[in-house]
C-alpha cells in the first residue's frame, strides 16, 4: 500500500485515495471503496488503524461503558444494534464490555463476508440491509432484538449513512436505551447545514437524546499526517424521533 506523492489536502474524506500493488499490478482505491478493501484481508485493518492510527471504535466503546457504569447499569444487559458495522472492529470491542446479544448490519454484503471471514461468531447474527428503506419482514425481525443499544463508529457523514438510516435505526431502541457515535466535530458547527449534521444537531440539543458523555478527540490521522478530530456521544434515548424531523 503506498500513498500518493501529491499532497492531498484539498480532498475530501471520501474522496481520498491510496495505491495498491497486487501481483505486480498497482491499482488506485479510494478510500471508501469499501467492497474492494474488504475484498482484500487485512487491508482495512492496516490502512486504517496501522498507518492512521483511528482510535474511533475504542474511544466510543470507552465512553459507552464509563457512562453505562455512571448511570448505575451494567454493559452486560445491553443487546447492541452495531450500525455500519463493517468487517467488525466496533464488534470486538463490544465483545470486550461483555454485551449481552450483539447484531452487525451493514448496507454492503463484502462487509458481512469479509466479518464472516476474519472475525467468525463476533456478531449473533450480521444483517445486509438499507437502513434507510428497511422492508416489513426484516423490520420485525429486527424488533424482536429488544435491542437497548446502538452503535455507530465512523459510518456518518462523507457519504456514508443517510440521516433517515440512522434515525430508524435509532428508533429501533427502545426508550431508555443507550446511543453510542462519532462525527466529525464540524457537524455540531451551526454554520454547517448539510442534512445529516441538522440532523445529529436536532438529537443532540433537543428532547431525543440525554447526553451523558460528549468529548472530542483525536479520530485518526489524515494521510498528510495531521489529526482529525471528532466528537464521541454516549446518551440514552428518550423518544422516537419524528421522520419528519429530518431536514428535506
Ligand atoms: C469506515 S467504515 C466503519 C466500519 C466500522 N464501524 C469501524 O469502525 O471499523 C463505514 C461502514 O459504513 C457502512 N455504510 C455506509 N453506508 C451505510 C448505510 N446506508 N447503511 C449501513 N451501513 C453503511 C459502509 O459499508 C462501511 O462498512
Amino acid at each position: 500500500m503506498q500513498f500518493p506523492v501529491a499532497e492531498s489536502d484539498h480532498l475530501d474524506q471520501d474522496e481520498t485515495y491510496f495505491h495498491l500493488v497486487e501481483d505486480g499490478e498497482q491499482m488506485r482505491l479510494r478510500f471508501h471503496d469499501y467492497a474492494a478493501i474488504y475484498r482484500r484481508p487485512g487491508l482495512y485493518e492496516q490502512l486504517f488503524y496501522d498507518r492512521l492510527k483511528c482510535e474511533s471504535p475504542a474511544k466510543v466503546a470507552s465512553i459507552l461503558r464509563s457512562a453505562v457504569a455512571q448511570a448505575g447499569e451494567v454493559s452486560s444487559r445491553l443487546r447492541v444494534l452495531d450500525l455500519g458495522a463493517g468487517n467488525g472492529i466496533m464488534g470486538e470491542e463490544l465483545r470486550r464490555l461483555g454485551v449481552a446479544r450483539l447484531l452487525g448490519a451493514d448496507i454492503i454484503s463484502e462487509a458481512a463476508e469479509a466479518c464472516y471471514r476474519d472475525r467468525p461468531s463476533l456478531y449473533d447474527d450480521y444483517v445486509v440491509c438499507d437502513f434507510a428503506e428497511i422492508d416489513a419482514e426484516v423490520r420485525e425481525e429486527l424488533r424482536s432484538w429488544s435491542f437497548n443499544c446502538l452503535t455507530t463508529v465512523a459510518a456518518l457523514g462523507f457519504g456514508d449513512i443517510p440521516p433517515l438510516a440512522f434515525v430508524n435505526a435509532f428508533n429501533l431502541i427502545r426508550p431508555d436505551g443507550w446511543v453510542a457515535f462519532n462525527i466529525k466535530q464540524t457537524f455540531l458547527d451551526h454554520r454547517e447545514t448539510t442534512e445529516l449534521s441538522r440532523t445529529i444537531r436536532e438529537l443532540v440539543f433537543t428532547d431525543y437524546l440525554e447526553i451523558h458523555h460528549l468529548e472530542r478527540y483525536r479520530h485518526r490521522l489524515s494521510i498528510e499526517g495531521d489529526p482529525i478530530f471528532y466528537y464521541a456521544i454516549a446518551g440514552k434515548k428518550v423518544a422516537d424521533v419524528p421522520l419528519d424531523l429530518i431536514p428535506g
